[in-house]
């Protein structure tokens, strides 16, 4: 390897975002950036574009696999997402999600099945839908080295006992969590569609930062789904509070009918 190859190799290395540095954006006040990825292309863009944490959410399986919820995708569909999105990226921290129903199947199961994404993977942590009830495994996964982010509030996997996608506004149990979360290891947490004032405090109550979706603009982060930020959503529930910052669907849309108009017409390919 030439000296100015090894050079750039050790450099974009060193230039992944680490969990300790995103502990530290809490403390230095500057808001954290993350969005969903499911392959290679968009881990690329996105990553490359300055995102500081990507997800390998099991939303997947509603905009990528067509699913009404988020329940049917496998660990095995998640690991090979995954592979993908550690492959295209290079500077994002990326957390993969803990598909249904990994994380109660028992802490042994749990920690074999993250060490799997860490191992398979070039992914960097992990994501469980759980608080307090989920305290014992996220001890037992940090114990084992694999970083946690906890998810609170509207938890997906639970669509089923919730009877729909509802906001969260238990305070008690919504503190309970967080705190427990907190205490057993937890690097960060999602708060889930909290009222703003709640996710307020639950963000200055906790030391860890906490990453919003539709919980108001106190949190010391936010996440969306990449598809309805780019506004690539092909008909699946859109919630109230995504902005979408692009129309990429209409613009897929007019440049596949363009192509067709003109192979249809032999304006493609010229001589
Ligand atoms: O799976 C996912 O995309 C998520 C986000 C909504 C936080 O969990």
């Amino acid at each position: 390897m030439s000296d100015s190859s090894a050079k750039s190799k050790k450099k974009s290395r060193n230039k992944r975002m680490t969990v300790p540095a995103i502990q530290k954006m809490k403390s230095k006040g500057s808001r954290i950036t993350m969005l969903t990825a499911y392959d290679y292309t968009m881990a690329r863009l996105l990553d490359q574009s300055g995102v500081e944490m990507l997800l390998v959410g099991d939303s997947m399986a509603m905009v990528v696999q067509g699913h009404e919820n988020t329940l049917p995708v496998t660990l095995d569909e998640m690991i090979y997402h995954a592979e993908m999105v550690g492959r295209g990226s290079e500077n994002a921290l990326v957390v993969v999600d803990l598909p249904f129903p990994i994380n109660h199947q028992g802490v042994h199961q749990t920690v074999v099945a993250a060490g799997r994404i860490l191992k398979e993977t070039r992914c960097q942590a992990v994501k469980l839908e759980g608080g307090a009830d989920q305290a014992d495994v996220i001890n037992a996964l940090v114990t084992a080295g694999i970083p946690v982010m906890a998810h609170v509030g509207l938890r997906p996997q639970t669509v089923h006992a919730m009877g729909g996608y509802r906001i969260q506004r238990d305070r008690d149990q919504l503190i309970a969590d967080a705190t427990a979360a907190e205490q057993a290891g937890a690097f960060s947490i999602v708060l889930e569609c909290v009222p703003p004032e709640l996710a307020k405090e639950i963000t200055e109550l906790l030391r860890i930062p906490t990453v919003g979706i539709g919980a108001g603009p106190h949190c010391d982060g936010q996440v969306l789904v990449s598809h309805d930020m780019l506004g690539l959503n092909c008909g699946g529930y859109v919630p109230s509070f995504v902005k979408a910052y692009a129309d990429l669907k209409s613009v897929i849309q007019q440049a596949t009918q363009e192509y067709c108009d003109e192979v249809k017409e032999g304006k493609f390919p010229e001589e």
